[in-house]
């Protein structure tokens, strides 16, 4: 029996010796050490040994047991160790190669002058908010003092979904929805920017869809001054140190008084070319004191609190800043106008 036991280690050895792969070497784990297996089967005839010579049996079949396994375990080491240096070597990275240049994006330009107002506007302690582009009839008009029928509507042309629901023409509807959030409190220091729509015609100055930002400044005691001196600080870091501003009366319905703002044209320095139409001044955005008919719609008290409202176009902004010709080379994607930008 014992002979046999010894045959049988000499037999797993050799195999666990010649094996080439983990899966041939869990082979003979499993039917030299397995419950099925010679060793198992040997033991099992142990009972018919006299007494005194099982445990000495016992003793060569543990230790033939312990030879086997200590041997598949070395081997498996090895095995594993040959595995992973195959599979480095054939997976070599070359790191000298030279790397693939990464192409890098750039914002768009629409985006980018968006942002630097943004900029502008946080560093004056202004919040940013965003509203809806499908938008209420109430919020686009009514509650900006322009009740249905009101003839100042025809200036926006618009796209309506329903008889209440349109595409919002500005984003002032935003500083109601923004008042009404602040249930008559103040103060209320925010700019909106977002998407408009109108049923324009494209061409070089028109776009049906562009976009706008909206202001809107309520306190107690904010006045026309507060309003000047915001807008003067905002073009000069837009559009340089150098730059005066005047106001002009106009007429929003949302405003009053009204005012648009103009700077001056930086190309002739004041004189008048073809870029400011002669005037040496160039109108950048429509502003004005908020309505108290919009203050007391929003529910705040207009005795108490006053504030200003100021709107302007991007697209045109960026224009002036960037000498840009037609409005739809910012939806055209171009990558010839749009890569221009990269710096910028
Ligand atoms: N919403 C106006 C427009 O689209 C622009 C505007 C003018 C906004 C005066 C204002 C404002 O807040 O006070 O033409």
């Amino acid at each position: 029996m014992q002979e046999r036991l010894l045959e049988l280690k000499q037999e797993a050895l050799d195999q666990v010796e010649a094996s080439r792969d983990l899966k041939t070497l869990n082979d003979i784990r499993v039917s030299f050490l397995g419950k099925k297996g010679p060793i198992t089967e040997v033991l099992k005839g142990m009972g018919k040994l006299p007494a005194e010579e099982r445990p000495i049996v016992g003793e060569v079949a543990n230790k033939v047991r312990e030879a086997i396994s200590n041997a598949i375990e070395g081997k498996q080491a090895t095995l594993e160790k040959a595995e992973v240096e195959k599979k480095l070597a054939s997976q070599k990275i070359d790191v000298t190669l030279p790397g693939r240049p990464v192409r890098k994006g750039s914002k768009h330009p629409l985006t980018a002058i968006i942002q630097e107002i943004e900029d502008l506007f946080i560093g004056m302690g202004y919040t940013i908010a965003e509203g809806p582009e499908v938008e209420k009839d109430y919020y686009n008009f009514e509650a900006l003092n322009l009740p249905k029928g009101h003839p100042a509507r025809d200036m926006q042309d618009s796209f309506y979904i329903t008889e209440e629901t349109l595409l919002r023409t500005q984003t002032s509807p935003m500083q109601v929805r923004t008042m009404e959030k602040h249930e008559g409190r103040g103060p209320i220091k925010i700019i909106c920017p977002g998407k408009v729509y109108r049923r324009d015609n494209d061409d070089a100055t028109h776009s049906h869809q562009f976009t706008q930002i909206e202001g809107l400044v309520v306190d107690e005691n904010i006045r026309m001054s507060d309003l000047k001196g915001t807008l003067k600080v905002f073009a000069q870091k837009l559009f340089g140190e150098d730059r005066e501003i005047r106001l002009r009366p106009s007429f929003f319905p949302f405003t009053e008084p009204s005012v648009e703002m103009d700077i001056s044209c930086k190309i002739c320095n004041g004189k008048g070319c073809n870029v400011c139409k002669g005037t040496g001044w160039i109108e950048i955005l429509g502003a004005g004191m908020v309505h108290p008919n919009v203050l007391e719609m929003a529910g705040f008290d207009s005795k108490k609190y006053t504030g200003f409202a100021f709107g302007m176009g991007p697209e045109r902004i960026a224009m002036l800043k960037y000498g840009i010709e037609d409005i739809r080379n910012f939806y055209i994607n171009d990558r010839r106008f749009i890569e221009q930008f990269r710096r910028a």
